[in-house]
């Protein structure tokens, strides 16, 4: 069992909780991943992390209530524990790899949407930390729905806030403040783009034309978190990914955002999950066979 040892309501719909989990917390890095399941019949839940402390031994979650497990899980309350904390998963940001000092050289920015704030945030903590300070711009859709502005200020080089309806930060969405930085003389080597799908389609079509490479996080479309389910399947540069194995970071550039929408709401019925298992046979999942997928 895992211990709850913080709960918090960040905005509406929107909880954070610190869990005690010290061998996740002990293994995490930037980009990954976790599974958490409240009890024995309850829904395996993939969330990204949004930070962890090693020493603690605690990992920390931001979730949004989209249906009855995640309300279900907001009425949790510290001291409340969870049956299952699975992780960390996926794979780490392909970045960490690289040489701190050559980073150090490299201007990155970080475009994290509304609730994808949250697994923005132990990316540019862990720069910081390495001696690098990116840049980052949050889009919120109100002042209300402003997430970890205090955390991520004290982390980044530059933090733009930016609200759809102007009620804080800049006025407008994240490509606007992206496409106003770049006219404003910044120069990015880099950018890391984590948010609603719709978002990271635009912004990569954006950097795109501006020529600036751009990694995207697939989480949203992810439900057991295993590559049995296949729900993740996307298409990356011709090739068939699971966003749970092979991911959840892919290059945004080559990534078929729409087909991934399309799949995504298709997903959600039976019907819809029955055809995509016709149409894509033995790739529909990432191999268990328990769906008859492949049969
Ligand atoms: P939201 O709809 O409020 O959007 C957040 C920001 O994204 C907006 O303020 C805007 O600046 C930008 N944006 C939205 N649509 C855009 C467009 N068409 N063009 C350019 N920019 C656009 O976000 P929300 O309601 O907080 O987001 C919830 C979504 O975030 C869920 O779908 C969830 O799956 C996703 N999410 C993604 C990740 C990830 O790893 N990618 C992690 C957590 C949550
Ligand atoms: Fe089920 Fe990836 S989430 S296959």
């Amino acid at each position: 069992m895992y211990r709850i040892v913080k709960a918090e309501k960040l905005a509406e719909k929107i909880y954070l909780m610190d869990i005690e989990a010290p061998r996740v917390a002990r293994s995490c890095q930037p980009g990954q991943f976790l599974i958490v399941k409240m009890d024995e019949v309850g829904e395996r839940i993939p969330l990204t992390i949004c930070d962890y402390d090693k020493e603690k031994g605690t990992v920390t979650i931001v979730f949004q209530t989209v249906g009855a497990s995640t309300e279900k899980m907001a009425g949790l309350k510290e001291g409340d524990f969870f049956m299952d904390v699975t992780g960390p998963l996926g794979k780490a940001s392909e970045w960490i790899e690289e040489d701190i000092e050559v980073l150090k050289q490299k201007k990155i920015l970080f475009v994290a949407g509304g609730v994808g704030t949250a697994p923005v945030y132990p990316q540019v903590k862990w720069l910081h930390e390495h001696g690098v300070d990116a840049d980052v711009i949050t889009g919120a859709k109100t002042k209300d729905l402003v997430l970890l502005e205090k955390e991520m200020e004290a982390v980044a080089g530059n933090l733009y806030i930016t609200t759809d309806d102007g009620s804080y930060g800049r006025h407008g969405m994240v490509t606007k403040v992206i496409e106003d930085l770049v006219n404003e003389g910044h120069h990015y080597d880099f950018c890391i783009a984590i948010g609603p799908m719709i978002m990271m389609k635009f912004v990569c079509l954006l950097t795109k034309k501006l020529e600036i490479p751009t990694i995207v996080s697939m989480n949203p479309i992810m439900v057991d978190g295993t590559g049995m389910c296949g729900a993740c399947r996307l298409i990356v540069g011709g090739e068939v990914k699971f966003a749970c194995v092979d991911g959840p970071e892919f290059d945004g550039h080559l990534v078929d955002f729409d087909l991934a929408m399309k799949r995504q709401q298709s997903y959600k019925t039976e019907e819809g999950r029955a055809m995509l298992k016709l149409q894509e046979g033995d790739t529909h999942h990432g191999g268990c066979g328990h769906c008859g997928g492949d049969k």
